[in-house]
């Protein structure tokens, strides 16, 4: 049995099973409320229920308190519905971009190259073979089958969505990890791999406001996406990426961001080193990269922000943009969270 779903106060309504979560069910539908994890665990789908009953038996207490749920908040990628169901969502949420996603579909690709960029860092190019082209937005990410498992694990697209016949995915390799193991120990040229998506709402939202990056390890990806998004719309936006990385051997396609920095009319590049090797020539800015951004912005008020990487560089850069004067509002980010176990 299905139940309808309604946001308000747009009227954007969708259809929920009841075996499936209200998050599910607007993903598989293409509209874009808010999330992250997908289990529970970070509260990023936190909701108001304004009519109906969900049943909210899975929801971690953790990410929802007691007193939340006797507010009647819910973690929508938690809640099953048990009626029809309204939910209010927070002002910050716009009609257009909730209408702006892209239903995930089932994908095959064979892999084009797989190179190492770094001591720690594969570029993955795959061609899509069926079907063979697929729409997303840039910033968006998807889902890899572990080859010979029901493990699934989450890239974001380093290419334009104008690249619509493939997928350019950067794969940090974690000591141990599943996919990791299968990326670094002999994915060859040829071989197939099934992805679905596209998933996630990171993504660039429709302004000419100057825009400033904050990006750390493979939080590259999606930001290059975006950036290469820009220069084929012919931007003229002003963009600064701040790019944090370890030492010098962290850092990879220098030419290409240099080559960047001449393509849109109003790119700057900033990357630092948190913790440069002791034969690093490195003239550049030294110290976390959230530190760099705060030393060096003066002002923010009027930007948007867009964040990539980590999870404790990602709250230390929202809570730097906003002591700058940066609305929460015009903030997006995505946390990559380094599990792949
Ligand atoms: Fe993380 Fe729902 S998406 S708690």
């Amino acid at each position: 049995m299905a139940y309808e779903i309604t946001l308000l106060p747009f009227g954007v309504s969708f259809d929920c099973e009841e075996e499936e979560t209200i998050l599910e069910a607007s993903i598989r539908q293409g509209i874009q409320l808010r999330y992250g994890c997908k289990h529970g665990g970070c509260g990023s789908c936190k909701a108001q229920i304004a009519d109906g009953e969900v049943d909210l038996e899975e929801a971690s207490s953790f990410a929802l308190m007691d007193y939340e749920r006797d507010r009647g908040l819910a973690l929508l990628c938690s809640a099953y519905p048990l009626s029809d169901v309204a939910i209010e969502l927070d002002d910050d949420y716009e009609e257009s971009a909730l209408r702006s996603g892209v239903p995930p579909r089932d994908l095959e690709a064979r892999v084009v190259a797989a190179q190492a960029l770094t001591h720690d860092l594969w570029h993955l190019e795959l061609a899509l073979t069926d079907p063979t082209t697929f729409a997303f937005r840039a910033g968006q990410y998807v889902e890899v089958r572990v080859p010979g498992t029901d493990a699934w694990r989450a890239f974001s697209m380093a290419n334009p969505p104008s690249a619509a016949d493939r997928v350019e995915l950067l794969v940090k390799i974690l000591p141990g990890g599943l996919f990791s193991r299968h990326v670094a120990g002999g994915l060859s040229v040829g071989d197939a791999l099934s992805l679905r998506g596209p998933y996630g709402q990171f993504a660039l939202i429709e302004s000419e406001a100057p825009i400033v990056m904050v990006a750390g390890g493979s939080g590259l990806a999606p930001v290059w996406a975006m950036l290469g998004h820009l220069r084929e719309e012919g931007s003229r936006r002003a963009v600064t990426l701040f790019y944090g990385a370890r030492s010098a051997r962290d850092l990879f396609w220098l030419d290409e961001l240099d080559a960047m920095t001449r393509a849109l009319p109003d790119f700057r590049f900033v990357p630092a080193l948190s913790e440069p090797g002791s034969g690093d020539e490195w003239d550049g800015e030294v110290g976390l990269v959230t530190d760099v951004v705060a030393r060096r912005c003066e002002s923010l008020r009027g930007r948007e922000g867009y964040l990539c990487g980590p999870p404790g560089m990602i709250d230390a850069a929202i809570d730097v943009l906003r002591g700058k004067g940066l609305f929460s509002s015009r903030i997006r980010y995505d946390k990559f969270v380094g599990t792949d176990s």
